[in-house]
């Protein structure tokens, strides 16, 4: 008896280490951001991540591709089936071949995925100044500190400090490996304009499009936790019904 007693806090106690550590993350020093998705219980808020695919399209996606999103997966911004056609429809994607045989296109279609600005990596660095503007899918689990990061990167231009010289075409970035940066400050205050009248600050504008892109990075994520956190209470409340269950059945044999 005093074994299963063990047994059942021990579980416990493993579960919930287990969680505290996943929801714990990482961002070293950078400073840290108050995100709707963080946290065990954190869910993604729907606003930001509306406003955030906004800011994408309007200001990102002219240097930066999202090619393993596909149109569908924006049903999990609260978008309709018919409001996703219509976004996907505003993109051109490869099509068949003609009766000529030659290459065409055609709008893209909820299944297609986002369409990358340029053809390949040469092509985006000649446009960049040689540097190559990467894609935006998985950014944010692939730079540590993850979002803090890119919020960090985001807002982090500054003057150079005097004496600095920049190499021709880079811009001072105080979270930026090295400090020097060949993108341009790609926010500034009031670039795009909130349908829900949400003022446009940087800030605001790099907190809603980090939102979008850590949801992008995994659009999943939110409902396999969901899910994990429901499979774990269903095993915590069957170990309390085991363990009602044993004590009962021994104290007839005992009696
Ligand atoms: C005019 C083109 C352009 C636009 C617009 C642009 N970027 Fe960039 N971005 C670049 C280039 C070029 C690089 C590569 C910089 C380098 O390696 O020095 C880059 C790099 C990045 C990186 C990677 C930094 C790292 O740690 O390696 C992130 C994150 C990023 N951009 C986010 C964004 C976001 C978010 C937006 C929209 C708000 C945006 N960018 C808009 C050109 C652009």
């Amino acid at each position: 008896m005093k074994n299963f007693t063990r047994i059942i806090l021990l579980t416990g106690l493993l579960v919930f280490l287990g969680l505290s550590a996943h929801a714990a993350g990482n961002s070293g020093s950078l400073p840290k951001q108050d995100w709707s998705f963080k946290g065990l219980f954190g869910t993604f808020d729907r606003t930001e991540l509306r406003r955030g695919l906004q800011v994408y399209r309007e200001v990102c996606a002219a240097c930066h591709g999202l090619r393993l999103l596909r149109f569908e997966k924006l049903e999990g911004l609260g978008f309709t089936k018919e409001d996703i056609k219509v976004i996907a429809s505003n993109y051109e994607v490869e099509g068949d071949l003609n009766s000529e045989g030659e290459p065409t296109t055609r709008p893209a279609e909820p299944k297609d995925h986002f369409v990358s600005p340029y053809p390949n990596e040469t092509a985006a660095r000649a446009a960049n100044n040689g540097a190559y503007p990467p894609d935006q899918t998985l950014i944010v689990k692939a730079r540590s500190g993850g979002a803090d990061y890119i919020h960090a990167l985001l807002t982090g231009y500054q003057d150079p400090p005097s004496g600095l010289n920049l190499s021709q075409g880079m811009y001072y970035n105080t979270v930026f490996s090295g400090n020097q940066i060949a993108m341009a400050p790609p926010l500034s205050e009031g670039l795009v304009e909130y349908p829900d009248g949400t003022p446009a600050t940087v800030h605001q504008m790099a907190h809603d499009v980090t939102t979008f892109l850590a949801w992008a990075s995994d659009p999943e994520a939110e409902e396999r936790r969901q899910m994990g956190i429901m499979v774990l209470l269903y095993v915590l409340i069957f170990a309390c019904i085991m363990y009602v269950l044993n004590r009962r059945l021994w104290k007839t044999v005992k009696g």
